[in-house]
Order: C-alpha cells, then sequence, then structure tokens
C-alpha cells in the first residue's frame, strides 16, 4: 500500500506489516489474524469462521475495496469484529474506467494496437478493425448503485440511451436526473446495445449472466465486467464470443484471478485487465486513507473512535458497546499501544 498512510496506524498502535502480495491460504491467514487485535486487509484476503478462528483479540477488519464478498460478514459480526469498507472514493475513478473499457471494446482498440504493432497494417482500408458506435445506442446498466450511476451520467453526455435494471427501481425523480430507464432484467439484455455489469457480488448474481442470458443478448452487442468475475459464466462467454454470439466483451475481473482462463485468454473480441477498475494513484491513496481512518475510529481511538466512517456491520460495534469503551477495556491487549 502507501507507507506515509499505513504508517498513520503506528501513532496508535504496534504495526505488523505484510509486504508479500500472493494470495495467502486460509491456514495463513488465520495464523496471521491471530495475534492481531485488527487488521486492514485487501480482496486478495477472504476472511471467515475458519481464519478468525484464533484471533481472540480481533475486533476490526477494514477492507481496502468497496467490494467486501472477501469478507464473511455474518461470522464477522457473530465474533464482535467490526468490517468496514472503502465506498464513494473510488467512484469517479472506476467509471472512468468502466467507460475506457466500454470505449476500448467497442471500437477494438487492444485488437488495433496489436494489428499495428505486430506489423499487420500494410494499407488504409475502409473495412479494417470496423466497431460499434457509442453514440446514438443504447447503454444498459445492471446494478444502478453509486458506481452505475456515476456511468450513467457519463453516457448522456455521450448521446448515449440509459436503461438499468436494479431489483428495486430508484425514484422518479433520480431516474429523471439520471435520464435512465428501468427494464426487467431479460429486457435489459436484449434491448441494450453495450452492457455493463456494477453490481454486488453474491450468492444471487453468481454466473448471474450464464449461457440463457447471454443468447438473450443481440449478437452485435459488447458485454463490460467492472465489478466481480464470478457474475459471468466465462465459459460461457467464450462460447458466444468464439462463435459470434456476442460481438465483444471488456473484462476487468476475473473468477479465478490472477489465473485467467485459456478459452479467454483465446479471443481476439475480448479486451482484458488486470482489476484495475479503481486503479488511478489519487483513488488509490484515498482508499488506503479511509481504511486506515475506518480501523483507528473502530479500534475505538482517533478523532472519530467508536464511529468508523463505512462501518459494514454496525450490529458487531453495538454487541461490542462503544468504541471508546472497547479501546479502554481492551488498553492491554499485546499489539496495542
Ligand atoms: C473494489 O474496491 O471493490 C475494487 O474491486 C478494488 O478496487
Amino acid at each position: 500500500m502507501f507507507d506515509d498512510i499505513v504508517g498513520q496506524l503506528a501513532a496508535h498502535f504496534e504495526l505488523t506489516l505484510e509486504r508479500e502480495v500472493r494470495s495467502y491460504s486460509s491456514d495463513e491467514l488465520a495464523e496471521r489474524l491471530a495475534p492481531l487485535d485488527g487488521a486492514l486487509v485487501t480482496l486478495n484476503e477472504r476472511i471467515g469462521a475458519a481464519e478468525i478462528g484464533s484471533a481472540g483479540n480481533l475486533r476490526a477488519i477494514a477492507n481496502v475495496g468497496v467490494g467486501y464478498n472477501n469478507l464473511d460478514l455474518e461470522a464477522l459480526s457473530a465474533a464482535g469484529i467490526v468490517a468496514t469498507n472503502t465506498p464513494d472514493v473510488l467512484t469517479e475513478t472506476t467509471a472512468d474506467f468502466g467507460f475506457a473499457l466500454l470505449m476500448a471494446t467497442a471500437r477494438r482498440i487492444t485488437e488495433a494496437e496489436a494489428f499495428v504493432r505486430e506489423g499487420r497494417w500494410r494499407a488504409w482500408s475502409f473495412t479494417t478493425l470496423l466497431g460499434a458506435d457509442l453514440h446514438g445506442s443504447t447503454l444498459g446498466i445492471l446494478g444502478l448503485g453509486r458506481i452505475g450511476r456515476a456511468i450513467a451520467r457519463r453516457a448522456r453526455g455521450f448521446g448515449m440511451r440509459v436503461v438499468y435494471h436494479n431489483r428495486s427501481r430508484l425514484t422518479p425523480a433520480l431516474e429523471a436526473e439520471l435520464g435512465a430507464s428501468w427494464l426487467g432484467f431479460d429486457d435489459l439484455l436484449s434491448a441494450s446495445d453495450h452492457l455493463v455489469l456494477v453490481l454486488p457480488y453474491t450468492p444471487a448474481s453468481h454466473h448471474l449472466i450464464d449461457a440463457r442470458a447471454l443468447a438473450r443478448m443481440k449478437p452485435t452487442a459488447t458485454l463490460v465486467n467492472i465489478a466481480r468475475g464470478g457474475i459471468v459464466d466465462e465459459l460461457a462467454l467464450a462460447d458466444a464470443l468464439a462463435h459470434g454470439r456476442l460481438a465483444g466483451a471488456g473484462l476487468d475481473v476475473f473468477e479465478g484471478e490472477p489465473r485467467v482462463r485459456p478459452e479467454l485468454l483465446a479471443l481476439k473480441n475480448l479486451v482484458l485487465t488486470p482489476h484495475i477498475g479503481s486503479a488511478s494513484l489519487a483513488t488509490r491513496r484515498a482508499m488506503v486513507q479511509l481504511a486506515v481512518d475506518n480501523l483507528i475510529a473502530a479500534m475505538g481511538v482517533g478523532p472519530n473512535a467508536g464511529h468508523p466512517p463505512s462501518i459494514l456491520n454496525a450490529d458487531a460495534l453495538k454487541a461490542a458497546g462503544t468504541g471508546a469503551a472497547v479501546a479502554g477495556a481492551k488498553n492491554t491487549t499485546a499489539s496495542k499501544r
């Protein structure tokens, strides 16, 4: 992360830093969490009952990321462990990226770059790398939350018609402000020239975009996923792209990331990026800062003691009493200064 921001924790706590960026096994995580009072983690760390089982002093987990499908909130709440995430600070950056991936996919930018780099450009031709327009097209947004709305605002500037599907509809006033119309799930699939996935990953959204859903889309359509890989059945997507049942796709997230299926890597009409939706320097710094602020507050110290700015399970905080009381009660734990 960023040493100057993470270092702020040292004013309150004794720090243990894991500098190696890799996937830690469940046992390794359990071993590392065991002596801690609080932890700052990323989406690489899956934390549930098994990982916190030996962490008797653990009171807070601050996730650096807005998506928190890596955390088992039920298990954390049951153990009285506060969980936090980093919403808002990454909204605009991620929406910018969603648009970049959409444009790259529709206009075949990465394929075109490879065409030039590989020396295949012999003469200007009228029909080289024809793509799809954004202006005048219909953009479908699956999940009109914060990031989805920021994408809808951008789409208006591009002269797109915006349709969306959420389980619950926005208010008419918000729909009018965004210029977005609600459609049922199947209608969204068949109406979209470009479909962007921005919904949370839950058991209900696992493989929501499967062979059946893809078959409802126009063969000229493009699909962009900036949410979580598990929302898309990747083999069904690869098959649709390979057989011309879908024109193109842009994926920033993958079900088994960082591993990408060979069936996907083989496709030319697929733009691939390594989960960088929120990766601008300013935004990644803001995310770490918010996570650090959350952790300090969740541990019951600092200016927001007991009131982490973005708490996911307020029930855990209540179960443990107020933050200040928690800090007082646990002042003697090994890693608390
Ligand atoms: C998130 O915040 O959930 C992103 O996927 C990682 O930045």
